[in-house]
């Protein structure tokens, strides 16, 4: 499918800033261990992600994120670029080891200093930070002690998140507890594919439901130190559909999207675990102590929703507890990126619409969107990624639809500023609008980082 041209022929481009409107937060999306590197230096401690990269075979050619793209010795330059390309709003996370090394305890200084730096000069250049508590990276030696299986995760989180809060809440207005609790508990603790590289339901149900206690009670964290803060946390979603009408593929549909899209808002709105349509998930109950329905409850300011495709689902009696299966896009010869993620623009549409109708959302931003393509340098220093940028332009045609229709959706952040490490599947997957040369840290502006300045500097040039 020539997207382009599909773009066009609705009639909206070229897609302008202003119908958005005014209030409307435009940004760009990263997180620690992806960009950071310098993975032991100045105190920092070991996270997961730095033992479960070291075993042979877990990561695309043994990569890691010991280097990076070096952010943490370029941010200042990297800030730059944000500038440069006029993007107000820069979500990022915190590592918590670089902070905390040891998970608890002793503090490191130097950590404490860095993301001080950051924060400043992303003010000083007039870039709003947006700051996420826990992408992934835990401390190595609170995963010794059972990471998130282990109850206690909640209160060594929720000291984590004070220490921080304490630090940076008068420079940041915008926080998220967690990111995506959904793909580091299921990846990293039901499917082993992620750091920590646990596996079962044994692991996955309490890891679930000590990260939807943690959810809250870190926001219950920031409240109580700062009460203006704008308190979010962020959903990996995906808009799913049956394969067939057939009444075994819609409720298997059900089911998955059950564990996709409402395990983890469900317990915070006050809904309880979604076990009525996915069954599997009743032994959680075995891990919810008297007082934790109400622990689990948050009334957030805003959600973050991640999207980035949809799921076709069919009944299968040979997946385990889902006893569904996703149909493979390749196998759906439907247009894909690197990820062989289904470029399926109504996807985010879907979605909004969803999570618009649970009563109890606030507000919502779309947290991460984006697409991962081969990209390359020209010779002449130019990267031409047209297909991202009409993926980013079509998906944000959709945004504007549900919009117009009343969602309340305040605002947008691409994944993401520049390539990076991509988890499991390392450098390859280039999801950035900078490119990366990660033999020199060379960074190129491609054709979509230039599209995004020119439609966020339309209003300037309009008003
Ligand atoms: C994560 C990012 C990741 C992106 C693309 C999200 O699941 O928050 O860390 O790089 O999707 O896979």
């Amino acid at each position: 499918m020539n997207i382009s041209s599909e773009f066009i022929k609705d009639g909206i481009s070229p897609l302008q800033r202003k119908k958005f409107g005014n209030e409307f937060q435009w940004g760009v999306s990263v997180s620690a261990y992806q960009i950071e590197g310098a993975h032991d230096k100045d105190g920092k401690g070991l996270s997961i992600w730095d033992v479960f990269t070291n075993k042979k075979g877990k990561v695309f050619n043994n990569q890691n994120g010991n280097i990076a793209c070096d952010f943490y010795h370029r941010s200042s330059d990297d800030l730059q670029l944000i500038q440069q390309l006029s993007i107000p709003n820069f979500r990022f996370s915190i590592s918590w080891p670089r902070i905390l090394p040891q998970g608890t305890g002793q503090v490191n200084a130097m950590g404490i200093a860095y993301y001080d730096r950051l924060i400043d000069e992303c003010l000083s250049l007039g870039i709003e930070p947006w700051v996420t508590l826990y992408h992934w990276d835990l401390p190595h030696a609170l995963e010794l002690k059972g990471g998130w299986t282990n109850r206690d995760i909640v209160s060594w989180f929720v000291d984590f998140v004070a220490i921080c809060v304490q630090q940076y809440g008068d420079k940041v207005k915008n926080w998220m507890v967690l990111n995506e609790p959904m793909v580091f508990t299921g990846a990293g603790y039901f499917l082993g594919v992620h750091a920590p590289g646990r596996r079962g339901m044994s692991n996955f149900l309490p890891a679930a439901h000590h990260a939807v206690l943690a959810m809250a009670e870190g926001a219950r964290t920031i409240r109580a130190i700062c009460p203006q803060a704008n308190i979010g946390t962020t959903f990996s979603c995906s808009h799913i559909e049956p394969y067939s009408n057939k009444e075994k593929d819609i409720l298997a549909a059900k089911r998955v999207d059950a564990l996709l899209n409402r395990l983890f808002i469900e317990p915070t709105l006050g809904l309880g675990y979604p076990t009525q349509d996915l069954p599997a998930l009743r032994k959680i109950e075995k891990y919810i102590l008297a007082n934790d329905d109400k622990l689990m409850k948050f009334d957030f300011d805003f959600i973050g929703i991640q999207n980035y495709t949809r799921e076709i689902v069919k009944h299968s009696y040979f997946t385990p507890y889902l006893r569904a299966s996703i149909v493979k896009a390749t196998k759906r010869k439907v247009p894909t990126t690197l990820m062989n993620w289904e470029v399926y623009p109504s996807s985010i549409y879907h979605i909004l619409k969803k999570y618009d109708a649970y009563e109890g959302i606030k507000k919502i931003y779309i947290t991460e969107n984006g697409a991962a393509f081969t990209d390359y340098a020209n010779d002449d220093g130019s990267v031409e990624d047209h297909h991202r940028k009409e993926f980013l332009q079509n998906y944000l045609k959709e945004l504007l639809k549900a919009k117009e229709e009343g969602v309340k959706v305040e605002g947008y952040f691409i994944w993401t500023l520049k390539d990076n490490f991509e988890w499991a599947e390392g450098f390859h997957p280039r999801f950035g609008i900078i490119y990366v040369d990660f033999k020199t840290q060379q960074r190129t502006i491609k054709a979509s980082g230039w599209w995004y300045k020119e439609f966020l500097e339309e209003t300037n040039r309009m008003e």
